[in-house]
This record gives structure tokens, sequence and C-alpha cells, in this order.
């Protein structure tokens, strides 16, 4: 790797092959989810052996890229499918697949969220899935005091040590809104929120190391190694998503890691991401950047 961030255009299929084997410490992605999205090259409506075997062959290669000690983050969720709106459970359907790729299964992270349309004839969905699988149940890596959180209770005396709790499977975090997408300029139907990708960084890797999005879309897994100090490698089909990356790294390149510390109150963490926002956004655009 010749740059510390290397975000190519192409079909991950293909710009796979260029990685050598075991260099990858974390992979994490979010494929498309097959309902219709408007991704520009790629089509987001294929029958459903197609998305199985895209997804097939891109975990392949991501288990032949990662270390002995690496994890693999797939982000699934349920949709409806198209015809007779039946819900699809896509993890469970990711799950085998990775299964079969020779990983294992350490957690079923549940992401739920508030801000999603509402539903009338069923209940409203509010949640996704992180599967988090390893290539050694033995030999992996999980820095949990990097990612503990605060007690519940504001009494517990273990806060005196300064540490907090384990953040468990259970994750809230905000889906990226119209309005912060409009401020950033970005096109893209599906961002990651960023502070999300920097806990998944934090608890399975160290600095320096590889992160790997091989559907990278506007690049948030990029932008949240930077941040992180890690080196990050990134595909998509469509051009227009890699130059979405370049802006974002103007602009989120520069936000601090500090402001991402997982021991502050929700509301404190809110209040500092929302400063630092606007921060080096202004500071954009005094550069003109936008
Ligand atoms: C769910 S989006 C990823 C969004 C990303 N997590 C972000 O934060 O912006 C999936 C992306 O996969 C891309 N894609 C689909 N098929 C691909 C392929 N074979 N190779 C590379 N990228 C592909 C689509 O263009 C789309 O941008």
């Amino acid at each position: 790797m010749t740059k510390d961030l290397d975000y190519r255009v192409g079909d991950s299929r293909e710009l796979l092959k260029t990685i050598p084997d075991s260099s990858i410490r974390l992979a994490i992605t979010s494929p498309p989810y097959n309902i219709g999205k408007p991704y520009g090259k790629y089509k987001d409506n294929i029958p459903l052996n197609e998305w199985e075997e895209l997804l097939n062959d891109v975990s392949k290669e991501v288990c032949r890229v990662l270390t002995p000690d690496g994890s693999f983050f797939l982000n699934l969720g349920q949709v409806p499918t198209s015809k007779t709106n039946e819900i699809l459970p896509l993890q469970y359907i990711g799950y085998q697949i990775l299964k079969d790729n020779g990983l294992f299964l350490r957690n079923i992270i549940t992401w739920t969220f508030n801000n999603m349309q509402n539903c009338v004839n069923r209940l409203s969905g509010r949640y996704e899935n992180i599967l988090w699988f390893v290539k050694d149940l033995n030999n992996y890596i999980f820095n949990l005091n990097e990612i503990r959180v605060p007690y519940i209770s504001k009494n517990d005396k273990r806060l005196k040590d300064g540490t907090g709790r384990n953040p468990t499977d259970v994750w809230y975090f905000d889906r990226v809104n119209n309005m912060t997408k409009q401020m950033l300029k970005l096109s893209h139907p599906t961002v990651y929120p960023l502070p999300m990708i920097i806990r998944i960084i934090k608890m399975s890797t160290h600095p320096g190391d590889i992160i790997l999005d091989p559907f990278a879309g506007s690049g948030t897994s990029l932008i949240a190694a930077k941040i992180m100090g890690r080196r990050g490698i990134g595909f998509d089909l469509d051009e227009k998503y890699q130059k979405e990356f370049k802006q974002r790294l103007l602009i989120e390149g520069n936000i601090s890691a500090s402001v991402f510390d997982e021991l502050l109150e929700d509301s404190e963490k809110k209040k500092r991401i929302k400063r630092e926002y606007e921060r080096v956004i202004s500071q954009a655009i005094l550069k003109g950047v936008i």
C-alpha cells in the first residue's frame, strides 16, 4: 500500500484480487440491500441468487486478505422484497455465506435508530444488524477499554475509577439525515454514521492497521480510519462516490478523534461532535473547499 487512504473505482470482486493475503486487520462494509436505491452505476434490484453470489465472491476474498486475528463487520438489515413486500432478513443469508467461507460469529450487534420513515401496514423498522465475524475464535482484537461507555446509574461506585461499562450488543446511532448530507454536499443515499464506524475501529484495530471497505460508497470507513490514525482501502463502482469521498476528506478528515470519547454522556458527545462539525465546515468554507 503506497498511500494511507486508497479509494479505487471499480468492481470489488476484481479489485480485491490486488490485495495481498493476510494484510487487512478489519473489513467493515454495508453491501447494497437490493431494494432499488439509486446507486448510480450499480442497479440495486438484482435476482436474489446474484446478490448472494456477489456477497459470496466478496466475502471469500475478504477472508483471504484478513490477518489471522482479523475481523469482518458486515452490516445487513431486513428488507421488503420488491414483488410481494414480504420481509427478507438479509442478515440470516449473510450469516450463512460468511460461515460457509470459514469465519466465526462473535456477536450480532443490533444498531438501532429513530430517524426513519413510519410504516402504516406493519411495525416501523428501527434496527439493522452488524454481524461481527472473526477468523480465529482464540485470537482476535477486542479493545474493550477503548469503547467503554458511562455506567447507567450516575451513583455507581465504579464511576470513581474513571472507567465505564461494556457498550453491549445494542447500539444507538442516529442515521445520517438529509440536512447533514446537504451541508456536506453528499448525494450518496446510504451514508454510515461516522461515530459508529469509529467505535468499531477502536474496538478491533491498532493504530496504523489497514481497514478495508469493499462497498465503500461515500467512504465513511476510510474517513473514520483517517481520523483514528489507521490506513484504509475502499472500492466502489461509481466514480461520483470517489469524488464525494475526496470532498469529505477535506472536511471531515480534519475532525479530532477526541470528540468521539466514548466515556462522555450521550448529550455531551452529541454537543461536541456538532461543534466539531461546525468548526471543520467553517474552516472548509474559508479555504473555499465548499
Ligand atoms: C450501502 S452502500 C455503502 C455506503 C457506505 N457505507 C457509506 O457510508 O457511504 C453500497 C455501495 O456498494 C457499491 N457497489 C455495488 N456493487 C459493487 C461492486 N461490485 N463493487 C464495488 N462497489 C459496489 C454501490 O455503488 C454503493 O455505493
